[in-house]
């Protein structure tokens, strides 16, 4: 593509098997209407590229004959080359903050494994609607974001753009989190909602019904790669109390499936019954140790206000939480006051209502008109007037 474009991404709420799912038990999960967008236009500099990230005030550049490109294989890597992440840390010397350093890392070693010499430079401004290190996949967003842009700037596509993307979004993901699962990124590529097992169970959930949901972001940032690693190192410390745990996890994604295809019709039923397997899923997830007192405070005030069933999602420690309304006998009016009452008891807190089942990654071409400064200041319905394509 000659002209200046966009790609996006979506990010994602984990309905069922948050963290067991790192430990190859079965997990549901499901795209939201919030999204990254980044664009690709041409260099600041001849020679160098440039990623500008403003939510996180990154804005770096570096000349394309300095970058230590990885010999290509034809093949798509599953792990990390640690002499590359090295020499990309070399280069990132100078980056402390943690989200930049994790930004500017998945970009650069995505860039060097993709691209090459020949590859036109380009500068690359992303800009994410969704609240960073929350625990909706942002991470996994960007890297789809950045994988699907450089496959496409440096025609490196081959045979399944989908699983293309994926599998360096993954990539791109290690780079942030260390050890993900695979499902945000799978997610954030395809859209829908899945049904995910690493290392390759991935089965989209077809007409994913229209639950009410109520996202609660308490604001406080946490590390995804910290509260994996807390988990992990539980299992190892206390295996005979942590694997019935995780198992009972990886068959509550597993009930919640079988209740998904045989109750998809009956809203009022379907909600009763994701909601309970909620209330069980993250009370396994307290005893794990991954909630917070914020996160307690947003199911106390929803089981108070008998507005549905609540739990964390994502990584926890922090971040989100979902609230799966169960109130839907009520009136849509005695629903609405509710989510108000909800609302105004934690004015600290971001509580917002989504769907699910949003589009996966997509592209866009874009106007010359548009400064990357401008792109970085849109709003979604900016982003929606552009003629989106799907992979
Ligand atoms: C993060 O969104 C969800 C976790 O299960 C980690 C992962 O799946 O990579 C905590």
């Amino acid at each position: 593509m000659a002209g200046n474009f966009a790609v996006s991404a979506p990010g994602k709420i984990i309905l069922f098997g948050e963290h067991s799912v790192v430990h190859a038990k079965p997990a549901i999960a499901a795209a939201v209407g919030l999204r990254t967008y980044l664009l690709v236009s041409p260099p600041e500099k001849p020679g160098w590229i440039t990623l500008e990230f403003p939510d996180i005030k990154l804005n770096k550049s570096w000349p394309v004959d300095k970058l230590p490109f990885v010999a290509k294989s034809g093949k798509i890597p599953d792990e990390l080359d640690e002499a590359v992440v090295g020499k990309i840390n070399d280069l990132l010397a100078d980056v402390e903050n943690t989200f930049q350093h994790a930004a500017a890392l998945a970009f650069l070693y995505l860039y060097v494994s993709i691209c090459d010499e020949k590859t036109e430079a380009k500068s690359y401004t992303a800009h994410s609607l969704l609240p960073v290190g929350a625990g909706l996949g942002s991470s996994a967003s960007i890297s789809v974001c950045v994988a699907s842009a450089l496959l496409k700037v440096s025609n490196s596509f081959v045979r399944d753009p989908i699983e293309e993307i994926n599998a360096w979004s993954f990539i791109g993901e290690k780079c942030i989190h260390g050890n993900p699962s695979g499902i945000d990124n799978a997610v954030a590529t395809r859209g829908g909602a899945v049904y995910y097992k690493k290392p390759d169970v991935l089965r989209p959930i077809t007409n994913f019904p229209p639950l009410q949901l109520v996202l609660t972001n308490t604001r406080v940032p946490r590390r995804t790669s910290e509260l994996v690693a807390g988990v992990k190192e539980l299992k190892e410390r206390i295996p005979s109390v942590m694997e019935p745990i995780l198992d009972a996890m990886g068959s509550l994604a597993d009930e919640a499936d079988k209740t998904l295809s045989s109750l998809g019709g009956d809203p009022v039923a379907l909600s009763a019954k994701l909601a309970e397997l909620a209330r069980i899923n993250h009370g396994l997830l307290v005893s794990i140790g991954v909630s917070h007192p914020t996160l307690e405070k947003v199911k106390s005030t929803s089981d108070t206000l008998g507005l549905g069933q609540t739990k964390l999602t994502g990584a926890g420690g922090g971040g989100c939480a979902v609230t799966i309304v169960t109130a839907t006998d009520d009136s849509e009016a005695t629903v609405h006051e509710k989510i108000e009452r909800f609302r105004a008891q934690m004015p600290e807190f971001e509580v917002f209502e989504t769907l699910l089942g949003a589009k996966g990654a997509g592209f866009a071409e874009v106007d010359a008109s548009i400064s990357s400064a401008k792109f970085a200041s849109f709003i979604a319905s900016d982003y929606d007037r552009f003629a989106w394509k799907y992979w």
